[in-house]
């Protein structure tokens, strides 16, 4: 972007030319006649990070969204001093330096450009505030798009948006409406079938223009900070997101409880309405996991406290419920009342741990409980503190896991929706204004609560939400879409934010089910149902004034497809857990966009609907009322219809039938589908055994099971059980090898392997390199049979 702001008072200044040049191992510096100093640091022979400095100067170097665990290491580096550029080479990537304008262009080792300044760095003095905006414009080539970006409510694909980065509570948000929670300031590039990645670390509000203001140009800038971006390279989409994802860090695995469905309303109180809904989630055989108190709970909301008089006994009714198979969940949220009789203000007080303003009073603003403070979680003494502040609410009266809200922060009755811009913080001991601490405030909030949660929790693994978040927020917590709108756009847009937030690096996030403003129909929250057991995170919640929001709610008929998919969830529990286990193991996002998948196929770049759960499932959410199926398109390869077993060949669009109680939903061709038998709680049964579909493929394809305790830290000490299998399918024969990984022993003996599309009849089975008895092995017709669970090698030969 070119156009100069509104504060501008120089308008655009550029870097001139190199000076001076210098290399201190993988960090190589240019500096201008001007004072500009560009830094190069190659973190990977695909990762290169780029920092730019005016006037001679860099900040201190610290960033909130760096993972402590980062992967680092190249294999070639080579500085060449050329006409008319520096060259750097790695052996994945050049990079050409422009000695008379520092522009920068890189290519990769066919010489493809994948990424070339257009003005390049530039800046304007900031008049009001001091420091600079600063701004980085790229070439933007024909056929490029665009992806990522974490929350943004537009079409998966960017090009032609301009979005801003500026966490905000925005409630009841529409399509294509900004800003919104979070501020994830990375995207996916995809030019001429090859993905690059741009991650603009900086915390400032931020903005980026895919080809919005200029046909040919992409730009981003910030209020403030420097231009600090980091460029990731495929070529494959998978090799950017993973990159950018080891980069700012993955969680640790959740307790398989969390992957359960989960009911929450704003508001379950008293005391008997939470166990009435409780009750009736077991009388009427629907799964839940987990059961939430809003903001309701507490004694004229103030945090840490309870209403005696809704809930006398919380201790006991928590007990009660976890005896019935359900965690309780609690809501904490950062404005703390001013009430000088209250512990946790008397505390913030007495040790300084408010905010302030610039010149010395505290910031105050209304929420909840009305005039409040805002602890300062940018200082670290700040969130050691609020961990401790758990402790009774966790390992006194057992509550399972916490939901930080309003955590942008968000301030009531202010046009600016948020504390004001000059309240100061202490980022970690770099002080500064709330311009730069705003994007980070819900996200060293969350850190503290997961830090406190985590103690309490041990052995047990903790359960922590958030609504705010900045690039890297996925290390400490799941996190939700905020207040969305029971309308079937928003059926819509929740499912291009699930893609685009897994596709950014944060994949456990699941959207209000049905809606939280307004009411649903039966037909809407059905169908929302459909598509949201296939997010990573599955919560109903609604706001109060308007009638209920319980699986029950709507008929019969509705309760009954309802049940159907939280059970189909509860089946796949070992699946998800699996794609969790790669999520954390290789940077791979839990939900993926068609482009993702294949992003050589054209058709793929401007696909919304269609997503793949996991690595084999395909499905396509019916986003229409009245619909009896809808049209969608199949990636490549051959599908089979999960219901009926037919197969598709991909690379087509097709209608789909889909009445109210079915979603279009397809496994790949190859896929062993691990199952659970359907539980009403994570933990229920014990599981005797592990069901497998095998969907059968002429060729081979490989499918994994990970499994553990379900808690605890065990499976850092090697206890897991992680089976790859490899399926190899001929005219004839059908072979499925094993390889085994982890200490953990399953508590079940046998696989029940249940076959799809077998083009043959089984005559003949052979368990690693032995005939077997067919009857020992339960065949059952041509559909299944019962192995034991250690085979290295199952041999199925057929006519
Ligand atoms: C906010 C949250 C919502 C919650 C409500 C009351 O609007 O986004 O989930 O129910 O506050 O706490």
């Amino acid at each position: 972007m070119i156009t100069n702001t509104e504060i501008a008072t120089r308008g655009n200044q550029f870097p001139n030319h190199i000076v001076d040049f210098k290399q201190e191992n993988d960090k190589i510096y240019f500096t201008t006649q001007n004072g500009v100093i560009l830094q190069v640091t190659i973190l990977r022979d695909s990762a290169v990070r780029f920092r730019y400095a005016t006037e001679y100067v860099f900040e201190p170097d610290f960033s909130y969204a760096i993972s402590d665990d980062v992967n680092l290491g190249y294999n070639e580096l080579i500085v060449e001093d050329e006409i008319p550029e520096y060259v750097i080479t790695t052996s994945k990537l050049k990079i050409y330096i422009n000695k008379t304008n520092l522009k920068v262009q890189i290519v990769d080792m066919e010489d493809v450009i994948l990424a070339e300044d257009e003005l390049g760095f530039h800046w304007e003095e900031n008049f009001d505030y001091g420091g600079n905006v600063v701004k980085m414009s790229k070439v933007c080539h024909s056929g490029e798009s665009y992806y990522g970006m974490g929350d943004k409510a537009s079409h998966t694909n960017l090009k032609g948006k301009r979005v801003n980065n500026w966490v905000t509570d925005s409630y009841a948000y529409g399509k294509d409406q900004e800003p919104l929670y979070k501020s994830i300031p990375f995207y996916i590039g995809l030019k001429e079938n090859k993905a690059y990645g741009i991650f603009f670390d900086n915390s400032f509000s931020t903005y980026f223009d895919f080809a919005a203001e200029k046909r040919n140009v992409t730009s981003f800038w910030a209020d403030g900070g420097e231009m600090n971006y980091y460029f990731f390279y495929g070529p494959k989409m998978y090799n950017v997101v993973e990159s950018y994802t080891d980069l700012t860090g993955v969680p640790e695995l959740p307790p398989l409880w969390a992957l359960g469905f989960h009911q929450s309303k704003w508001s379950y109180y008293p005391e008997k309405k939470v166990k009435d809904i409780a009750s009736k989630f077991r009388e009427l055989n629907i799964p839940c996991d987990a059961i939430y108190l809003d903001i309701d709970y507490m004694e004229g909301f103030r945090c840490f406290t309870w209403d005696n008089k809704h809930f006398p006994n919380p201790k006991k009714m928590i007990e009660e419920l976890e005896e019935d198979g359900f965690k309780t969940i609690t809501m904490i949220d950062p404005g703390i009342k001013i009430d000088r009789d209250y512990w946790v203000y008397q505390q913030a007080m007495d040790n300084g741990f408010f905010c302030r303003r610039a010149d010395g009073p505290h910031f105050k603003g209304k929420v909840w409980p009305g005039e409040c403070k805002f602890p300062d979680f940018t200082n670290p003494k700040v969130r050691e503190w609020w961990a401790d502040l758990y402790k009774e609410m966790i390992a006194d009266l057992g509550v399972s896991g916490v939901w930080n809200d309003m955590n942008e922060p968000a301030i009531m009755e202010v046009p600016s929706k948020t504390a004001n811009l000059d309240v100061r913080h202490d980022y970690d001991g770099h002080p500064c204004s709330h311009r730069k601490a705003h994007n980070v405030y819900g996200m060293q909030m969350v850190r503290a609560t997961y830090e406190g949660v985590k103690k309490f929790m041990f052995p047990k693994r903790p359960f922590v939400l958030t609504r705010a978040a900045y690039a890297g927020t996925q290390r400490y917590c799941a996190t939700w879409t905020g207040d969305n709108v029971a309308t079937w756009e928003h059926l819509w847009i929740a499912n291009v934010q699930m893609q685009r937030m897994c596709m950014s690096g944060y994949s456990f996030v699941g959207s209000d089910i049905g809606g939280f403003a307004e009411q649903p129909n039966g037909e809407l929250f059905a169908r929302w149902m459909q598509l949201a057991v296939f997010h990573p995170f599955c919560r109903v919640h609604s706001s109060g004034d308007h009638g209920d929001q319980e699986p029950w709610s709507f008929g019969d008929e509705i309760t009954d497809i309802v049940r159907e998919f939280i059970e189909l969830r509860y089946q796949l529990l070992p699946y998800l857990y699996t794609m969790f286990y790669n999520y954390i193991k290789e940077g791979f996002p839990m939900l993926q966009s068609l482009v993702f998948y294949d992003q050589e196929d054209h058709q793929t770049h401007f696909r919304t609907d269609e997503f793949i759960f996991g690595k084999q499932m395909l499905v396509c959410p019916v986003q229409e009322p009245n619909s009896h199926g809808r049209r969608m398109y199949f990636p490549k390869g051959n599908w089979y219809n999960y219901w009926t077993d037919e197969l598709t060949e991909g690379g087509v669009e097709r209608w789909v039938s889909a009445e109210i109680h079915r979603v279009p939903l397809f496994i790949k061709e190859g896929a062993m589908i691990p199952k659970y038998p359907v539980q009403q709680y994570v933990g229920e049964k014990e599981i005797e055994k592990l069901a497998l579909d095998v969907y059968f493929k002429e060729g081979t394809e490989n499918s994994q099971v990970y499994e553990d305790h379900q808690e605890g830290y065990d499976y850092k000490k090697g206890r897991y059980s992680l089976r790859r299998f490899k399926l190899t399918g001929k005219e004839n024969e059908l072979i499925i090898q094993q390889f085994k990984d982890g200490n953990f022993i399953t508590p079940y003996n046998n696989f029940i392997i249940t076959f799809h599309g077998l083009p043959f009849t089984i005559e003949m089975v052979e368990l690693d390199n032995e005939e077997v008895d067919l009857n020992d092995i339960k065949l059952n017709g041509n559909n299944s049979i019962e192995v034991g669970k250690d085979f290295t090698e199952l041999h199925i030969f057929g006519k």
